[in-house]
């Protein structure tokens, strides 16, 4: 489990209270079986409850919090995303991607299973998110319950994380160079629309105004960008016993980040003006906003 505490006391134990609900309502979704089927249950659970920031379903809640939305319904949603986050975790780990063996302070799911094991427990993962969001528990209209498939299926599929997943791959090869404008769609593409997403989810629930919610995916968007520079600066400067995951493997996979092209300082700088953009597209909601605006600080100072 990541150990360093970056957040402000305030952020931290709003972010503890949101973790604990979710991995409840993870738990419940995601019950033991004695199936003969059980080996990928225990996978899936392996992959979801061991722990992890939360970073998704924290801007689903606060989201929905803005619209005023019912916390039971926002928990579910936010269960949906994390599903589908854990998934592309357990998938970028393997072999034929990333490589790698530690996520989370634990073995990968392949590394703990076997490959098989692991591909069935993301795709298994993917269909629970959907099948969750379209329960009449998440809301009674089914209107809304098809805005969040929709939306979620164009955040996670092929112009979206996945795609991003893609064109990472793509960067790899030597032959190829990505620009700074293409880097940055490549992030905003595999982790900004999830993010995008989870604020989007809490608009739809809520039935917000277009404004709200292009003010809400504009942030997220950013915010996304700005958390995968993050993430990548931590690849060259943490340790595994912090982020709890293999560190220092981008530069010898070849990946494209703002790091290998412009150095760790300007990656760090221009982090930081990623943000100071992102909080500037929540002033329609005044001081509401207040604890996503420190979680978009939260990001730039994080060190797992
Ligand atoms: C890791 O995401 C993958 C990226 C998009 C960089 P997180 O850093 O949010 O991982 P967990 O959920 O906290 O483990
Ligand atoms: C992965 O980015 C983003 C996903 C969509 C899963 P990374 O490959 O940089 O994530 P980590 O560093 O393994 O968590
Ligand atoms: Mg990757
Ligand atoms: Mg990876
Ligand atoms: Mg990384």
């Amino acid at each position: 489990m990541p150990s360093p505490r970056d957040a402000s006391p305030k952020l931290q134990a709003k972010m503890d209270e949101i973790t604990d609900a979710v991995n409840r309502t993870i738990a419940r979704l995601l019950p033991e079986t004695d199936l003969p089927e059980a080996p990928l249950y225990d996978a899936m659970r392996h992959g979801t409850l061991g722990g992890g920031k939360r970073l998704r379903p924290f801007l689903a809640i606060q989201s929905a919090f803005l619209f005023n939305v019912p916390s039971a319904r926002a928990r579910r949603v936010a269960a949906a995303i994390e599903f589908v986050h854990c998934y592309s975790l357990i998938h970028d780990d393997l072999p034929a991607m990333d490589d790698a063996s530690l996520r989370r302070g634990q073995p990968t799911v392949h590394k703990q299973y076997d490959e098989a094991t692991a591909i069935l427990a993301g795709d298994a993962l993917l269909t629970l998110a959907f099948e969750v969001l379209a329960d009449p528990e998440t809301h009674e209209d089914p209107h809304v319950r098809c805005q969040l498939v929709k939306a979620l299926a164009q955040a996670a599929g092929g112009h979206g994380m996945v795609g991003g997943q893609m064109l990472d791959l793509i960067a790899e090869n030597d032959e190829v160079e990505f620009d700074v404008g293409e880097i940055s769609r490549l992030q905003r593409m595999k982790t900004g629309k999830l993010m995008a997403f989870a604020c989007e989810a809490g608009a739809i629930l809520g039935k917000a105004g277009e404004p709200q919610r292009k003010a809400l995916c504009a942030y997220a968007h950013d915010l996304g960008l700005a958390f995968q520079v993050t993430d990548d600066i931590l690849d060259v400067e943490a340790d595994p016993q912090d982020t709890g995951k293999d560190t220092r493997k981008d530069e010898s996979a070849g990946k494209a980040t703002f790091v290998s092209t412009m150095g760790k300082d300007a990656a760090r700088e221009r982090a930081e003006m990623i943000v100071n953009q992102a909080i500037r597209h929540l002033h329609i909601f005044e001081n509401r906003a207040d604890v996503l605006k420190d979680l978009a600080l939260y990001v730039l100072q994080r060190r797992a």
